[in-house]
């Protein structure tokens, strides 16, 4: 049987925990997938960082986008991030060259998915991003494929570890906003910028890509209206919680008249509703189908282990052959959504 031949471009924390899960798991998931994923070629900004593990087994690349060229790669896996730039060059290279995709980059899929699902479909070729949206949770495939026969309602969730982390902690500890996001810095869940998280914009990243899949429409991350928590203190958390309500930093889309309405706001959430308990960095996606009822879908939305899990399981899919189409239908059958303003109302 032919090998999946993979060339991975980044070996920052989820890099290295993708290489470790394959060596780890590699003979299990060649039963499952039919055939064996090797990684033929692999390329770091920096090749001499200790990464705990032996890289010698694996071909570096000088430059990332000679995968594009190298016709002993299948498929290429970024893990760059960053919405424009190198990633962004890779895609289209890699793309354009018959290789197929898969990356963990939500900036990238929020911003430019469409034109980057039809550079896909066009040939026929994978272009996955299950890490992209709530680390190891599969609710890109859950909605995708697991609720694609529902008309969805409404999706919403926590979609930020960063934000839940410090709203959770302010909440039970009554600690200072700045030395608790010091804290997610230093475990590793926050954005290299940390304005991304607390201004809400990573948590829009991730709910444009899930309106996109749930409402079958094109991702318009411009159409999501932003607010983050930089300005809840702890009082705000105390006056919500003796009301009987948890903060949370929900992001939010539904169809309103046939329009899409997508924002990110701190939410005030009753305790009895299962939101309210959903602790640290963990996230939470809920979404709502006419079939299926209430869909919640919950576990660790960053993090080398959950991320490289997202990362493989697309890999998989890859070696077993589905290709094709990108969100929730083909990208050129897929009309722009009108968007239903919220000052209108
Ligand atoms: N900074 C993100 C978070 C990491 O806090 O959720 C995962 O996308």
């Amino acid at each position: 049987t032919t090998p999946l031949r993979i060339a991975l471009a980044g070996l920052g924390t989820v890099g290295s925990g993708v290489i470790r899960l394959i060596n780890e798991n590699g003979a299990m998931i060649a039963q499952r997938a039919g055939r064996p994923i090797e990684i033929s070629a692999i390329s770091a900004r920096d090749r001499a960082r200790d990464r705990g593990m032996d890289l010698s087994p694996y071909k570096w690349a000088d430059d990332m986008n000679d995968f594009a060229a190298d016709p002993g790669v299948d498929c290429v896996v970024e893990m760059i991030g960053g919405s424009d730039g190198p990633a962004l060059d890779l895609a289209r290279n890699s793309l354009k060259s018959g290789k197929s995709f898969v990356t963990a980059n939500k900036a990238m899929i929020a911003h430019h998915g469409m034109e980057l699902a039809s550079l896909a479909e066009k040939q026929n070729l994978a272009l996955k991003y299950e890490a992209a949206v709530a680390g190891g949770i599969p609710v890109i495939k859950g909605l995708r494929e697991g609720a694609s026969a529902n008309r969805i309602e409404r999706v919403y969730g926590i979609l930020n570890g960063t934000c839940n982390y410090i709203l959770t902690t302010m909440e039970k500890h009554g600690s200072d906003f700045d030395a608790v996001l010091k804290d997610a810095q230093d475990l590793g869940y926050a954005e290299a910028d940390p304005s991304f998280d607390i201004d809400g914009v990573d948590a829009a990243h991730k709910l444009a890509i899930l309106a996109a899949l749930s409402f079958g429409k094109a991702v318009d991350f411009d159409g999501v209206e932003i607010a983050g928590i930089r300005d809840i203190v702890a009082a705000d958390i105390g006056q919500a919680k003796a009301l009987g309500y948890r903060i949370r930093l929900l992001g939010m889309a539904r169809i309103d008249d046939g329009k899409l309405f997508q924002r990110v706001n701190p939410y005030l959430v009753p305790e009895s509703h299962p939101l309210a308990h959903i602790d640290g960095s963990t996230n939470a996606v809920v979404a709502e189908g006419n079939f299926s009822g209430r869909l919640m879908f919950q576990g660790a939305g960053a993090g080398d282990g959950p991320t490289a899990s997202a990362i493989v399981a697309d890999l998989i899919d890859i070696a077993r052959g589905d290709s094709g189409t990108v969100f929730a239908m083909p990208a050129s059958k897929m009309a722009a959504s009108e968007r239903a303003e919220s000052g209108n109302r």
